[in-house]
C-alpha cells in the first residue's frame, strides 16, 4: 500500500519563500534531528513513544506542533530540556539549542538553559507554581536562580515587568497573592510570567489555553504574538485547537504516533493539506467559521485504512 510509505517519509511542504521564514531556517535556534525517546517498561523491556523526528525553529518563528492525544506532542518537548527522569528514559539523535547539543550538557548547563534561555509553560499550570509560596517569592526566586547579581530593586522590577508583559492588570497586587487566590486563565498568565522573566530566546508552550474560555484564550495568544513581535523569541506552541495555530504559528508541524508525517507553513497546511493524516485531522476539526456540522468525522472515520498500513510498517521495523 502506497500509504506506509507516506507514514514511513515525512512531507515537508513549507514555502518558506512566500512567508518570510526562510532566514529564520538559515541558522536555526533550534535543531532537532532524529529524537527518538523511550521509557522502560519492564526490567528489560524499553517503549519507544517518539520515533525519530526532525525540525528546526528559527529565531523569532512560531512552530506550531499538532496531533491527536499521545502521539508524543510532550514527550518530545519535555526532551528539549532533558525533562524525562534518565535513570529510566533513553534519547537517542540530537537536539541543538544555539548551537550545542543538549544531550552533551553537565546537570549544571541544563540547569542554566531551565527558565533562562529556554522558558516552558506547561499544560498543567500548577505544574510549575508551589501553592505555599506568593507568587511574588517564586518569580523572585527564578530571577535570583538565573540572575546572580541582580539587585533587590531590579529584581523587584524584573517581576513586575514579566507580568504585565503576560497581560496581569494589577502586578504589585498579585506578587502578594498565592496561587489559590487566582482564577484559571490569571494563573496562567502567572505562569507565561514566570517562563518568560528571564527573557528566553525559545518558549515552549505547551497547551497554554487548552483550559481556558474563549475570551482568555484570545487574549493570551495576543500575548505570544507580542512577545514574538516586541522580543523576538522563538516560539513552540503545542496545541489541539486548529483555530489557535491557524492564527499563531508561522509552521506547523503534524504529529502522529511519535513520527511528524508533515510539516509546512500555517497558510499552506491550512488551505492544501499534503498528508492523508492531516487531512483527516483538519476534517475532524470544527470550521473555523460557519455553522458547526451535526457530527463530526472522527480521524478514525477517514484513517481506518492508513492505521492498518501504519501497523505493517510498525511490524516490519520490530
Ligand atoms: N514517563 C512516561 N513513561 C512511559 N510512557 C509515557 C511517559 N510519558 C508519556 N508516556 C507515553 O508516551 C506517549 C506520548 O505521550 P505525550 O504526553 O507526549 O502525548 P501528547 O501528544 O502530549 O498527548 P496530549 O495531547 O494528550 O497531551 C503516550 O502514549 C504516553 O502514555
Ligand atoms: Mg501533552
Amino acid at each position: 500500500m502506497s500509504q506506509v510509505n507516506d507514514l514511513s517519509a515525512p512531507l515537508d511542504t513549507q514555502d518558506d519563500t512566500q512567508d518570510g521564514t526562510q532566514d529564520a531556517q538559515a541558522q536555526p535556534l533550534l535543531s532537532v534531528d532524529g529524537l527518538t525517546v523511550s521509557f522502560k517498561a519492564g526490567r528489560k523491556d524499553w517503549i519507544t513513544v517518539v520515533k525519530g523526528i526532525d525540525y528546526t525553529v528559527g529565531r523569532g518563528e512560531v512552530l506550531g506542533i499538532v496531533g491527536e492525544s499521545g502521539c508524543g506532542k510532550s514527550v518530545s518537548s519535555f526532551s528539549i530540556l532533558r525533562l524525562h527522569n534518565e535513570r529510566t528514559t533513553k534519547y537517542g539523535g540530537s537536539i541543538r539549542f544555539a548551537g550545542r547539543n543538549v544531550f552533551d550538557m553537565s546537570n549544571r548547563e541544563l540547569l542554566d538553559l531551565r527558565g533562562g534561555d529556554i522558558g516552558f509553560i506547561f499544560q498543567n499550570p500548577m505544574s510549575s507554581l508551589n501553592p505555599l509560596m506568593t507568587v511574588g517569592s517564586q518569580l523572585r526566586e527564578t530571577v535570583r536562580a538565573h540572575r546572580r547579581g541582580l539587585g533587590k530593586d531590579e529584581i523587584e522590577q524584573r517581576c513586575l515587568s514579566a507580568l504585565r508583559k503576560a497581560g496581569a492588570d494589577t502586578p504589585e497586587e498579585w506578587m502578594g497573592k498565592y496561587p489559590y487566590q487566582f482564577s484559571g486563565g490569571q494563573l496562567q498568565r502567572v505562569v507565561i510570567g514566570m517562563a518568560l522573566i528571564n527573557e528566553p530566546k525559545l518558549l515552549i508552550a505547551d497547551e497554554p489555553t487548552t483550559a481556558l474560555d474563549v475570551t482568555i484564550q484570545m487574549q493570551l495568544l495576543k500575548v505570544l504574538r507580542h512577545l514574538r513581535d516586541e522580543l523576538g523569541m522563538s516560539i513552540i506552541l503545542i496545541s489541539h485547537d486548529m483555530g489557535v495555530v491557524a492564527q499563531t504559528c508561522d509552521r506547523v508541524a503534524v504529529m502522529y504516533r511519535g513520527r511528524i508525517v508533515e510539516t509546512a507553513s500555517a497558510a499552506r497546511l491550512f488551505s492544501d493539506p499534503q498528508h492523508p493524516y492531516t487531512k483527516a485531522l483538519l476534517s475532524a476539526t470544527p470550521p473555523l467559521d460557519g455553522p458547526e456540522p451535526k457530527r463530526l468525522k472522527t480521524v478514525a472515520d477517514s484513517m481506518a485504512e492508513i492505521e492498518a498500513a501504519y501497523r505493517e510498517q510498525e511490524h516490519k521495523e520490530a
